[in-house]
């Protein structure tokens, strides 16, 4: 089964959708297996990835909240079904704003439980998974290829958010 729902196509949809100009430096923040980056790379992107338990060698090890990574250094940071799992998705995106070049572009897919909002962004783009999301969660829990976990209460939703980091100052999510 996919690290996330949709599988590939929804990877190069991303991509699509942020339509990085070839060379292009992207971070991907729970990078997994490295699919996506393999993906990134054959569209001629300079793309790495890190994650807390790396599970192939495409991949370093890292944590997303603290990267170590310079200011400012990459055009865009890619994170797929990520950022929730990390424990603490406001952390995940003040550093990916930290690390990103003014006007580069954050592009992620995730669950929300309230409305998202990201501090020294502008959302750009906003796409509506849940259906695709409640399919894949239910499908992992069927196959017993996850454990069912406590959400938080609120509407949950999953989304694709594209978005471009501007020159103001970050807050918190
Ligand atoms: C649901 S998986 C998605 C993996 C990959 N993006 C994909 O779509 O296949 C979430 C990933 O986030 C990683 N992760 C969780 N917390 C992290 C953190 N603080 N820093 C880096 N990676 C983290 C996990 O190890 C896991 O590989």
């Amino acid at each position: 089964m996919n690290g996330h729902p949709g599988g590939p196509e929804h990877t190069a949809h991303m991509l699509d959708l942020a339509a990085l100009p070839a060379g292009a430096r992207v971070l991907d923040m729970g990078a997994g297996a490295g699919e996506a980056l393999s993906l990134m790379r054959e569209r001629g992107l300079s793309a790495e990835g890190i994650d807390l338990q790396p599970r192939s060698s495409l991949v370093r090890q890292g944590n997303m909240h603290c990267t170590g990574e310079a200011d400012a250094v990459y055009d865009a940071v890619f994170s797929q079904c990520a950022f929730w799992c990390s424990g603490d998705p406001d952390a995940a995106c003040r550093e990916a704003w930290r690390v990103l070049k003014p006007g580069g572009l954050l592009i992620m897919s995730d669950v929300f439980f309230a409305e998202p909002v990201f501090p020294g962004f502008t959302v750009l783009r906003e796409e509506d998974l849940t259906t695709l999301w409640r399919e894949y969660y239910l499908e992992a829990l069927w196959r017993e290829e996850t454990e069912p976990v406590c959400l938080p209460r609120g509407r949950c939703t999953y989304r694709i958010v594209l978005a471009r980091k501007e020159q103001t100052a970050n807050g918190s999510v």
